[in-house]
């Protein structure tokens, strides 16, 4: 087992809000899987190349990049195109577990689509954050700066990357019985935060791990 909080589910779940909360909470080190597959979309990064960097290196190019390149609706719609071949999945698995390696003395949160199935399957903690479309596609759209995006826009961005990020051959999003499934569509980040937290300590406390809550 590792001491890892595995955050998976769909976009604008609330996934990656929670993630930096309970990162902060616990003090664990926070890794958006997303925006390295974002990164990855946004400057067309070769496969060859990413087989050279490091997770580190990686990081530092995309914290060169603007949140609004990062998650315009092209970029989004590009990035769950590029997401869906295997080798570039295998890579970007590497450097996750890379990053786990490295933090394992602290712990790590990560956030992402296939994160207790496939990058750390024995996942201490693993939670699926979820909530209606309708909702989601409401919360992205309050995000967004880019006003030029109109709701019906970013609600069918959504609905076609849920398509294809539930339905691709490898690594497909998906929840089991190994994972908490938390339905934040009536809840206050507030409320989702404190079961999400409960939850983690429980985990932890049931583990090996109990030192580190
Ligand atoms: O924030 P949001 O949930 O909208 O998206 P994200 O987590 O930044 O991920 C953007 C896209 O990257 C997703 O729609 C997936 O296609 C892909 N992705 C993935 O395949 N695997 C991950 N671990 C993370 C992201």
């Amino acid at each position: 087992m590792k001491p890892v909080v595995a955050i998976d589910g769909p976009a604008g779940s609330g996934k990656g809000t929670l993630a930096r909360m309970i990162a902060s909470h616990f003090n664990f080190v926070y890794l958006d899987t997303g925006l390295l597959y974002r990164t990855v979309a946004f400057l067309s990064i070769p496969l060859i190349k990413i087989r050279t960097m490091g997770i580190k290196e990686l990081l530092d190019t995309a914290s060169t990049l603007t949140n609004e390149q990062l998650r315009s609706a092209g970029n989004s719609a590009r990035t769950s195109d590029i997401a869906k071949m295997p080798e570039i999945r295998d890579v970007m698995t590497h450097l996750q577990q890379n990053f786990i390696d490295l933090y394992k003395k602290q712990g790590t949160v990560l956030d992402g689509r296939d994160i207790g199935t496939v990058v750390v399957p024995d996942a201490c903690c693993k939670l699926f954050i979820t909530a209606d479309l309708k909702e989601r596609a409401r919360r992205r759209f309050i995000d967004l700066k880019d006003k030029n995006t109109t709701f019906d826009e970013i609600f069918n961005n959504i609905k076609l990357r849920d398509i294809q990020d539930k339905s691709r051959k490898i690594a497909p999003l998906t929840c089991d019985e190994t994972y908490i499934m938390i339905d934040t569509t009536d809840m206050s980040v507030q409320e989702s935060f404190k079961i999400c937290r409960e939850e983690v300590k429980k985990a932890f406390m049931n583990s090996e791990f109990r030192s580190f809550v």
